[in-house]
């Protein structure tokens, strides 16, 4: 039988959001529903809200999520009821042009519930990133179920499913981190600190963050950047350079969003270096570089979308790491609230006053 429960919906641009009740239908063929236990707030649930992503309001909010499956369709066989797991947002098919060629990381067909959830009226909801998980049940394509080991804190590692793996991976899979790199995270948000942490986990011997708020240096400090650099004052590149020789860093990560950062991570990189692009841009954004300093650069430019990840693969490793001590997840958790703080977390968010706000269920 479906389920009613609550759910924080935005309902149009602008509103802020609220928690109403909404109906979680059994799941069908191909399907999962997750009791969840916890759920990060993320800029992209902000976006929606904002009407940046689409306008196929309303929108059920929540996608970085942690619980345990209730229960699934009935041919599902990789994850069952009582299961611990991440919630993901690359639930890969596995035959589309891309997954054919071997590269199911860049997924062009990803699976989510075919069928939908709705408000008590039958209007309904379009999940965020196809998830939806500030409510107490969500319904998911069991594919976009991650079992992980039930040791874990659910608001720690909820996390992975999407900000904090889409930074780690930047450094550790796009951006190709090794031993003995230098490496420059530009934005110490949620998902650069996970840069910074992603590109110490790989080796790297120097790991500078760039921001302009020194509480968000000092955090990346803790995740264990080896320098600091104030973009608030001075010249972003010249310091990159003088704190790697001269050269400039071997791989740089953008974790902002923004024309000027590019450009920074563009030029404060070594020759033959890599550029990772993580922050997400608005479609009004144009980047202008010299050809010449394009080819004469030699290296890469590489967008990073979530990380290059492949939950399957990825989660259960990060978090047995995490649970050997050696990646540290809870330190992205700096509060946890209930379903009704949502619209407050998006102000402490805009106001750069958290990594993670993470409702808990
Ligand atoms: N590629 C992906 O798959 C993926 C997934 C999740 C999030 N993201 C994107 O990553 C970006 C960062 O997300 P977040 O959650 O860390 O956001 P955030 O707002 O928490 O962090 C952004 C950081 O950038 C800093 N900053 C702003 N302007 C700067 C400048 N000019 N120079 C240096 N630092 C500056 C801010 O002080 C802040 O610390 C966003 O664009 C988000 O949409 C991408
Ligand atoms: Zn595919
Ligand atoms: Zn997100």
């Amino acid at each position: 039988m479906a389920s009613e429960v609550r759910g924080v919906v935005a309902t149009a641009v602008g509103e802020p959001v609220r928690v109403v009740t909404i109906v979680v239908p059994d799941p069908g063929p191909g399907e999962a529903v997750v009791q969840v236990q916890a759920c990060g707030v993320c800029h992209t649930d902000l976006h929606y809200r904002e009407g940046g992503i689409n306008d196929e309001f309303p929108f059920l909010l929540g996608h970085e999520a942690a619980g345990v499956v209730e229960a699934v369709g009935p041919d599902v066989t990789v994850v069952g009821p009582g299961d611990f797991v991440v919630l993901n947002w690359r639930a890969v098919c596995g035959n589309c042009r891309s997954c054919r060629r071997g590269r199911p990381q860049y997924c062009f067909a990803t699976h989510n519930a075919t069928q939908r959830m709705t408000l008590l009226d039958g209007t309904p909801l379009s999940p965020a990133l196809g998830i939806g998980a500030f409510a107490d049940k969500t319904l998911v394509a069991a594919g976009q179920c991650t079992k992980v080991d039930p040791a874990a804190r659910p608001e720690a590692v909820g996390l992975l499913g999407c900000g904090v793996m889409a930074g780690l991976g930047s450094a550790m899979l796009t951006g190709e981190v090794g031993p003995g790199d230098s490496v420059a995270v530009f934005g110490c948000g949620g998902v650069g600190c996970a840069a910074v942490a992603g590109a110490v986990l790989a080796g790297a011997s120097t790991v500078i963050a760039v921001d302009l708020d020194p509480r968000k240096l000092e955090l990346a400090r803790q995740f264990g950047a080896t320098d600091v650099v104030d973009a608030s004052s001075g010249d972003v590149v010249a310091a990159v350079q003088a704190l790697t020789g001269g050269n400039g860093a071997d791989v740089c990560i953008e974790a902002v969003g923004k024309p000027t950062v590019l450009e920074q991570a563009f030029y404060a990189r070594d020759l033959a270096g890599t550029v990772v692009q993580v922050g997400v841009p608005t479609p009004d954004m144009r980047i202008d570089l010299p050809m010449i300093d394009f080819f004469g650069r030699g290296g890469r430019l590489q967008p990073s979308w979530y990380g290059d990840c492949l939950p399957s693969r990825d989660f259960p490793m990060l978090v047995d790491l995490y649970l050997q001590g050696r990646l540290d997840l809870d330190r992205f958790v700096s509060e946890t609230i209930g379903l009704e703080d949502v619209e407050e977390a998006f102000h402490r968010m805009e106001r750069g006053e958290v990594l993670r706000s993470v409702v808990v269920l």
